[in-house]
This record gives structure tokens, sequence and C-alpha cells, in this order.
């Protein structure tokens, strides 16, 4: 048997998703052609583009497909650090963001992006005084909704409302959130600036239940971005080449399905989270939960295994049937230790012992049972001196 609990990393695909997918990928025809058959796949990509915009809490128009939070990201930093270069050149860039947008910060800054760290709190949590004092001035600002190790929800109406007062952009990675807390990208962005506040929010599909390799950058109408890709003027120009009329379909299927179950899978994944969080404590006393315990997303539960090697929990785990992780999946393999632990203020030895369990959709009280049943003798071997490892 098999125990999935990284749904973080990126969740089962839903079959209404797959149903919508199958059947846009039959439908013959380039969006972009003008003859009946590309006037069918295009009737099919506006009306998935309509029925996301209706749940991303946007216009349309707004919507821009990418292929997931990866390019989204990519999109967003890039076009708007582009867009103003000649005016300012700071990006405001918190400590525990994701690595698709530390790097591209990181890239930014080799083109002459200066960068303002931000630091997060014992729980990851993004100080919003300090990200409000780092505005001043700076061509773009960003910001996870959630973050993806530790669960924590950040303040995101507080962010977006001291972009939107200093006239700087805000960029808002969903990724982690979306599906998992309520969020609408027009009550999020409120009455601010043309230009200012939050004026993008990257969303992937995969970790919703639609195909990897679909997601969306949401862009308000009137933010000045310069595009990543140079093509074809689809998708307002800001994304050029031929659009994914399948992706899209089960895309927009998948944020529908995962809107209309919120509330009730909230109330599910946390309780089936508070016994998973109970049991591991019971079996691991010296275990510790990360993160902030009732803010956060819920489905997340990130421990803490003092002393034992991340690695070889998670092998351990696999071993015995349970998928876990010990941090982003993009970092899995790599034995570094976790940069959100160390932003959270910890060491580095903390930094290569948690784990982080995901519940979602397809999670059952059988997942639980598993790591319950494993994880004292797991934490043991984890915990040797010579302690089992994949390498
Ligand atoms: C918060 C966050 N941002 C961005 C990404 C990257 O998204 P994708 O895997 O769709 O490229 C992830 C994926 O783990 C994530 O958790």
């Amino acid at each position: 048997m098999r125990f999935y609990l990284d749904h973080a990393a990126t969740s089962p695909l839903r079959p209404a998703a797959r149903e919508a997918w199958l059947a846009a990928a039959e439908v013959v025809g380039n969006a972009s052609s003008t003859h009946g058959a590309g006037q069918d796949a295009r009737r099919v990509l506006e009306e998935s583009r309509e029925r996301a915009a209706a749940v991303l809490g946007c216009d349309p128009i707004e919507v821009v497909f990418t292929s997931g939070g990866t390019e989204s990201i990519n999109l967003a930093l890039h076009g708007l650090w582009r867009s103003r270069a000649a005016e300012a050149d700071a990006i405001v860039l918190p400590d525990a963001e994701h690595h698709a947008t530390m790097d591209t910060v990181s890239a930014l800054s080799a083109e002459g992006a200066a960068v303002r760290a931000v630091p997060v709190d014992a729980v990851a949590r993004i100080d919003a005084e300090a990200f409000a004092a780092a505005l001043d001035g700076a061509a773009v600002a960003t910001a996870l909704v959630a973050n993806n190790e530790a669960g924590t929800i950040n303040d995101a109406p507080a962010l977006a409302r001291s972009t939107a007062e200093a006239g700087v952009p805000l960029h808002l990675d969903a990724v982690a959130a979306w599906g998992h807390i309520p969020l609408s990208f027009r009550m999020l962005r409120g009455e601010a600036p043309p230009a200012a506040g939050l004026v993008a929010m990257s969303v992937a599909g995969h970790k919703i239940g639609a195909p990897v390799g679909t997601g969306a950058l949401v862009v308000a109408r009137s933010a000045r971005l310069s595009p990543l890709l140079h093509g074809g003027s689809q998708q307002r120009g800001l994304r050029a080449g031929t659009q994914d009329v399948a992706g899209a379909a089960a895309f927009s299927v998948a944020l529908e399905e995962s809107a209309k179950e919120l509330e009730a899978e909230s109330v599910r994944l946390l309780a089936l989270r508070e016994r998973l969080i109970a049991g591991i404590r019971l079996a691991v006393p010296q275990a510790e939960l990360l993160g902030d315990p009732v803010d956060r997303v819920p489905g997340n539960a990130h421990v803490l295994f003092p002393g034992a090697v991340g690695e070889s929990l998670l092998f351990l785990l696999d071993m015995a049937g349970v998928a876990a992780s010990t941090g982003s999946a993009c970092q899995a393999g790599v034995a570094e230790p976790s940069h959100v632990v160390l932003a959270m203020g910890r060491t580095e030895q903390d930094a290569r012992s948690a784990l982080r369990f995901t519940l979602g959709r397809t999670s059952a009280d059988a997942d639980v049972d598993a790591v319950l049943a494993v994880i004292a003798d797991v934490y043991a071997r984890a915990s040797g001196p010579r302690s089992a490892s994949r390498s």
C-alpha cells in the first residue's frame, strides 16, 4: 500500500479535470486561427478563461494562462521589474519565499536589481512592518500568501495595502494557498492605484488537481508588465505562443471544483491534520510543530524531528510506503538545509531535520494511520549515529 502525504508537491489529477482535458484535446484547431476549427478551439479557451476568472476573482482578460507556478513567478518578477527598471531598481524580497522567486530575484540582481530582504518571524510569517518599511522607492515587491513549507498564512491583505500606499506593484505567490483558503484577486487588490498594490498573482494547476503544466498569472488590466516570451500577440502579448486549450479547460474545472469543496475540505483536512500532529507528538515526544499552530493551511503539518536526518526520515518513510517531503520538492534530493527553517531562526541542524506532511483531496484516515504506525521507529533509526540514507 502507498500513502501519499505530499499534496503540496503535487496533488492527484481530479477526474473532472481529466475529462475536461481529454475532451478539449480532441478539439482540432489553433485558437489563434480564424477558420472554423480555430474558432472552435478559441471558444473552449475563452470559456475556460471566463470560468477561471470567475473563481480567481478577476476579469477574464486578466487571466494569463501559463505552464504553472514557476513560469508565472518568472513572468511577474521579470516583467514588473523590467517595466520599471528605468525609474526604480529595488526588489522587496521576504526571506522564506519559494526558490522559484528567490532564484528569479537572484537572476535579476545579476542584471542590476538591488535586493531588499525582509525577515520572517519564528513561524515563517512575513514581518508586515519591515515589509512596509522596505517599500519606499522600490520597483516591485513579492510575497507568499501561504508558506509552502511551514504552511503559515501571511497577512496578504495588509501586505497588499502597504504596497498600494507606497505606490509599488506587488506580486503574490498564491501557489501554496490557492484552493486551501478563501482568496479573491479583486478583494485583495481593493481600490489600489492603477499600477501599484496587488497587480499580479501566481497560481499553479497541479497543486489543485489540474494537470502538471497548467496554471495562471493573474495580471491586473492596468499593470505594466514586459513579456518574457516574444512571438505572437496571444494573451495581451504577455505570453506569446500557441495556447494550451486542453490545459486551460482542465485548469478551469479544477479551480471550480476546488472552490466548491473548499469549506468542507478545510474542516475535514484540519481534523485529519490535528490527529496526525497529536499522534506524532505522542509517538515522538521530542517532535515539534513548525509554523503557526492555528493560522496555517489546513492540510499542512511541518514537523521538526530534533537530531534526525531529514533525508533519512524521508527514505525510511518511503520504505514504509509513506510519501512526505523535507520541504519544497524542487529541493528534494539535494541535501541542503531548508532556507525556510533557517529564516525562522533555527539552527542548520534543525533545518535538516524537518518533514512536511501535506494532506489533500484524496487523503483519508488510513494515510494518517500509516504515518503513526511507523514514525517512532523511523525517528529512532534516522537519529542514530549511522542513520539510514539513500546515499
Ligand atoms: C509556493 C510555491 N511557489 C511556486 C511553486 C512552483 O510551482 P510549479 O511547481 O507549478 O512550477 C511552488 C511549487 O512547489 C510553490 O509551492
